[in-house]
């Protein structure tokens, strides 16, 4: 069954390309020429997500963002800013910090000591005097990339020329607002190193023809087979799939299933009441939410109808995928290997609405409350895994993301062989071909103005 796509133009007129019928060679996930394009084209001139501002709550809190080769310390400083600058001494260019995260004083080089403040600029050589040129403060103080924050979340551009943030978000920005994401508490950190091209990560999650045959589940609670796409500017793409529904594909059931009853039963639905018309289930969960949200405490008069029940993921050029609700947000990042365009780690963070909630009578906002954000006192560590983890059952990033996890290896391997050359893709799969369409505008230079 096709589904709907729409166009959409950003306000400050970045309008949408008309995608053509992408063609996607084998080559572009496998070739590490075309990964040397991607970080010419893509990688050096777009705005990146590289962490949460959670991380930077005080002065001295940093966190590093390693993707590809590259590392960007990004910290808060004494002044309270935000500072990015390259994790790279400016003695002999030893990559200074290690840790993924933590809280200094100063930047300091293991090596031979150099010291800089968290904004970069050096600050103290030890026996300056033996050298015979100049190194003063400015010349080699780090070097700094472009940084700016929005909905809690941090993000650098390693063209100092790029255009801001708010442009290239444009109405992702007051779309999402209402969300409040900035407020969330962070409940879960994962990552797992996949041998898959960061793309072929990317393209599982934009298309929903998959979801029949490797989450039969889902036919229960959401309809894939109606998904609404929209394709815009910039290579970004929006998915609308409708929740608390069944996929239509099966014909309506008489009785609730019991995955959408256990996801109505904590705010207080009575699945047996919908005996007949289990189509009314998602219109009674709108209501029912707003109710319930009322009586908690968690107010949902800033949210449409379909922000309510349904799900709504974002996925931002080049690599973020966003899936939001009002309650929880899920922020998945797969990020490029060094050297090897067959590998490829995921990031997966949760972030949770500080719900209240009310244990006398069973309710709750989320159908599956397993990490109540009141509950976290510290920040959760990062649990780090391979796909063998995931298949053996030892780690976990939902039964979904783990089939697909299952399913990505294999892509991957598929695409080296010598019977198989180009991709060929359907009206279901049309954010794929968007996505690809300006990755090549990227590469191509045309997407966005560069500095070169
Ligand atoms: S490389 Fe950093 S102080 Fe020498
Ligand atoms: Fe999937």
């Amino acid at each position: 069954m096709p589904q709907p796509y729409l166009y959409r133009d950003f306000a400050n007129g970045l309008s949408a390309r008309v995608p053509r019928q992408a063609s996607l060679d084998a080559e572009r996930y496998t070739t590490t020429a075309f990964m040397q394009q991607e970080w010419d084209g893509i990688w050096t001139r777009s705005w990146l997500l590289a962490g949460l501002l959670c991380d930077l709550k005080e002065p001295g809190d940093y966190f590093v963002f390693n993707l590809g080769r590259e590392s960007i310390l990004v910290s808060r400083t004494e002044s309270g800013a935000i500072a990015a600058v390259y994790n790279a001494c400016q003695h002999r260019g030893n990559r200074i910090m290690t840790n993924e995260l933590g809280s200094v004083r100063a930047i300091s080089c293991p090596y031979h000591g150099w010291t800089y403040d968290l904004d970069g600029r050096l600050l103290s050589v030890p026996d300056a005097e033996r050298f015979t040129q100049d190194i003063a403060c400015e010349s080699h103080s780090l070097k700094p990339v472009q940084v700016d924050t929005w909905a809690g979340l941090v993000w650098i551009n390693m063209d100092l020329d790029a255009p801001s943030l708010a442009t290239f978000l444009g109405d992702v920005i007051p779309e999402l607002a209402p969300y409040r994401f900035e407020d969330m508490v962070l409940v879960s950190d994962q990552t797992v190193t996949l041998d898959a091209n960061w793309k072929t990560c990317i393209d599982n999650f934009n298309e929903q023809y998959h979801v029949d045959f490797i989450h039969p589940q889902h036919a229960s609670f959401v309809d894939c087979c109606n998904a609404a796409n929209e394709l815009w500017p910039l290579g970004h793409r929006r998915v609308l799939v409708e929740g608390y529904v069944t996929n239509p594909r099966y014909g309506v059931p008489e009785e609730v299933p019991p995955i959408l009853a256990a996801a109505i039963r904590p705010l207080g639905l009575e699945p047996d009441d919908f005996k007949g018309r289990v189509p009314e289930v998602r219109r009674a969960v709108q209501r029912q939410k707003r109710l319930v949200g009322e009586r908690l405490g968690f107010d949902y008069s800033g949210f449409t109808d379909e922000q309510v029940s349904d799900v709504l993921q974002y996925d931002l050029f080049p690599n973020v995928i966003m899936t939001v609700k009002p309650e929880e947000l899920w922020v998945m990042r797969p990020r490029p290997h060094p050297t090897d365009p067959d590998k490829c780690c995921f990031d997966k963070w949760t972030l949770r609405a500080n719900l209240p909630g009310d244990a006398s009578h069973g309710l709750s906002l989320v159908g599956d409350p397993k990490v109540t954000a009141d509950a976290i006192d510290d920040r959760p560590e990062r649990e780090v895994f391979d796909q063998a983890d995931v298949v053996a059952g030892r780690h976990s990033m939902t039964i979904t993301i783990d089939q697909d996890i299952h399913l990505l290896r294999d892509m991957q391997a598929g695409m080296h062989s010598r019977g198989f050359r180009r991709a060929v893709l359907n009206e279901d799969e049309i954010r794929v071909q968007h996505f690809h369409d300006w990755v090549d505008a990227w590469l191509d230079g045309k997407a966005w103005p560069t500095s070169s």
